[in-house]
């Protein structure tokens, strides 16, 4: 009896702390919905423990039911699985050339997941969604993670793929200029590299040129982790990229597993004062590309007068290398029109930002849309929101138009 009581009393405490905890978790006041924010990502945080706990084969049996279910969530959407130049891709509501249909559109997708996670599995009913809602031909590509493989294994499979489709783009159902490669997260940094992969590598220029590229809340320099959306977000837990998180990502795109520069990351410590204060750095990602109002009263300009010499020596080839960190080309004059969805709430928001000013100030066509309530993962439902309703909405609508 006592241990029947003891046990129910350890229970009851053991619910109390954790939904406490989830309660009195800070977020900011006007986000859109707070309460799955704050369990997704406590779930998010504690889940790689919790994995850790659970034997294998547990996990992996839980990992194919998850991936089943993803497959089988747009059961009206037909898809096949394929191989673009040794690269597994996905194709969504594919039809053989020939048929009796009008040509359509085709989207490129890289998902998020930086980096280091998600599948096209992960990523399934979004591709499928926008397959159904463009009838269009979505090519979903499954691109290889770190830290196994680091930089550039990512780009060069996006690149590699899309470069496959394009050049036998004859034998699908798809208009030539009507082309656009896209990606969220991470996979928004691989459509903006492959991108300027596309325009600016010569070897790419007679294949036909995408008319449009997709960033949806993209992460596109890992040069400055205090940009006014990394000091406004980044100390939340409930937001769920948090600082450290996205330079969890970036170092093991980096680095793989064969060093660990996040901490230094995380107080801009892996580049060095001369750097900082660069005229490549100054130019690409100047703070006065980023309006006031995104600046908010307790904003500093971080400090560039330290550094550490030795590491960013080490380093710095790919950390400025553009197809690393697209930020960081001079000169985007030339780049397909541009579609980039920001967020508030969002650490990655200035990256965004910087690139949509820059990309318009080289004459590039930009449709910039920010969400004031938005967060990250607010597109494609991946967590149900509002909010992402209507980014969804707003892009479907701009993307029937242009498509
Ligand atoms: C940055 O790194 C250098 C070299 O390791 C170190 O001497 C310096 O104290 C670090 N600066 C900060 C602010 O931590």
């Amino acid at each position: 009896m006592v241990h029947v009581r003891g046990i129910l009393l350890a229970f009851v405490v053991a619910v109390v702390a954790v939904t406490t905890y989830v309660v009195l978790e800070p977020i900011p006041e006007d986000v859109d919905s707070p309460w799955m924010l704050k369990i997704i990502s406590k779930f998010l945080i504690l889940s790689p423990y919790g994995m850790k706990a659970l034997p294998t084969g547990l996990v992996d049996w839980l990992d194919e039911r998850f991936r089943a279910h993803s497959r089988a969530s747009e059961p009206r959407v037909p898809y096949r699985d394929a191989v673009f130049d040794r690269v597994p891709v996905r194709i969504f509501a594919d039809e053989p050339a020939g048929e009796k249909t009008d040509k359509r559109p085709a989207i490129v997708f890289y998902h998020g997941g930086g980096f280091v996670s998600s599948s096209v599995d992960m990523h399934h009913s979004l591709t499928a969604m926008l397959a159904r809602e463009l009838n269009a031909v979505v090519v979903s590509v499954d691109y290889r993670l770190a830290p196994k493989y680091p930089f550039p294994a990512a780009i060069d499979d996006c690149t590699a793929a899309t470069v496959w489709f394009l050049k036998h783009i004859g034998d699908f159902n798809v208009d030539p200029g009507r082309v656009a490669i896209m990606g969220d997260s991470a996979g928004g940094n691989l459509a903006a590299a492959t991108a300027q992969r596309l325009t600016f590598d010569p070897e790419y220029r007679d294949l036909p040129r995408p008319k449009l590229q997709v960033l949806i809340v993209p992460c596109l320099q890992a040069f400055d982790f205090h940009t006014p959306s990394y000091q406004q977000n980044g100390k939340y837990n409930t937001l769920i990229l948090r600082r450290i998180t996205m330079a969890t990502y970036w170092n093991k795109y980096l680095l793989g597993n064969k060093g660990d520069v996040t901490e230094a990351m995380v107080i801009n410590n892996h580049t060095s004062a001369a750097a900082k204060s660069s005229p490549l750095v100054q130019k690409c990602l100047s703070r006065d590309l980023i309006p006031d109002e995104f600046k908010r009263p307790d904003y500093r300009a971080p400090s560039t007068d330290f550094g550490d010499d030795a590491l960013y020596e080490e380093i710095k080839d790919v950390l400025l290398d553009p197809d690393y960190a697209p930020l960081m080309r001079e000169d985007l004059r030339g780049l397909p029109e541009a579609y980039i969805l920001t967020a508030e709430y969002d650490v990655l928001r200035d990256d965004g930002i910087m690139y949509a000013k820059r990309l318009e100030k080289a004459g590039v066509p930009v449709t910039w849309k920010h969400y004031k309530t938005g967060f990250h993962a607010l597109f494609g439902n991946l967590i149900p929101s509002e909010v992402g309703k209507q980014g969804d909405k707003d892009f479907l609508q701009f993307a029937l138009k242009k498509l």
